[in-house]
């Protein structure tokens, strides 16, 4: 944060109010979430989507190109696994994200993660699944005492 002067929003694996502290701590303006938001009943995820999320270790995700042409990080399933272990060909972004659709909607449909990009940021073992507003409440609240905790450590 010292090396820019533009405000610097942190992103990655924050979750809870603990990291949005650590992130302000750490000269942050603002901290983005995206996985935390996944699990909410207002998002447009799959329901086995979901499901993986609240279920996932912190081990479970891995990146791949296979489901769009472009690399981004999901919960690891026997999609990645066989598409990445052989080195499937692929075609480019947006393309291959085309020719995917429809398997991983099927696959979503039939309530099955086999063949679905579940997206996931890396600390997605600390997802819960909380209404939005709940879940930014609880975040806040979770702030204010992380940053009153640390405060005890500032001598008078
Ligand atoms: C609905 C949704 C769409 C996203 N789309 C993109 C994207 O197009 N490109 C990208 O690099 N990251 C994308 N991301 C990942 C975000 O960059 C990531 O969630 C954000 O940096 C916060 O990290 P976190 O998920 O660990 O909280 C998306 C995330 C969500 C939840």
């Amino acid at each position: 944060m010292r090396a820019v002067r533009v405000p610097v929003v942190a992103a990655g694996g924050i979750m809870d109010g603990a990291g949005i502290a650590a992130v302000l701590a750490l000269g942050a303006q603002a901290a983005q979430l995206g996985t935390a938001f996944i699990p909410c009943p207002e998002s447009g995820a799959s329901q086995v989507h979901k499901d993986a999320l609240l279920a996932a270790r912190e081990d479970n995700t891995a990146t791949t190109e296979k489901f769009s042409g472009k690399p981004a990080r999901g919960i690891a399933n026997r999609f990645m696994r066989e598409m990445d272990g052989r080195n499937a060909a692929q075609l480019v972004f947006p393309a291959q994200n085309s020719v995917t659709g429809k398997l991983r909607a099927a696959s979503a449909k039939a309530g099955s993660p086999d063949f679905v990009a579940m997206w996931a940021g890396q600390a997605l073992a600390l997802s819960r699944a909380l209404p939005a507003a709940e879940l930014v409440a609880r975040l806040e609240a979770e702030t204010v005492e992380a940053l009153r905790r640390t405060s005890e450590f500032v001598k008078e």
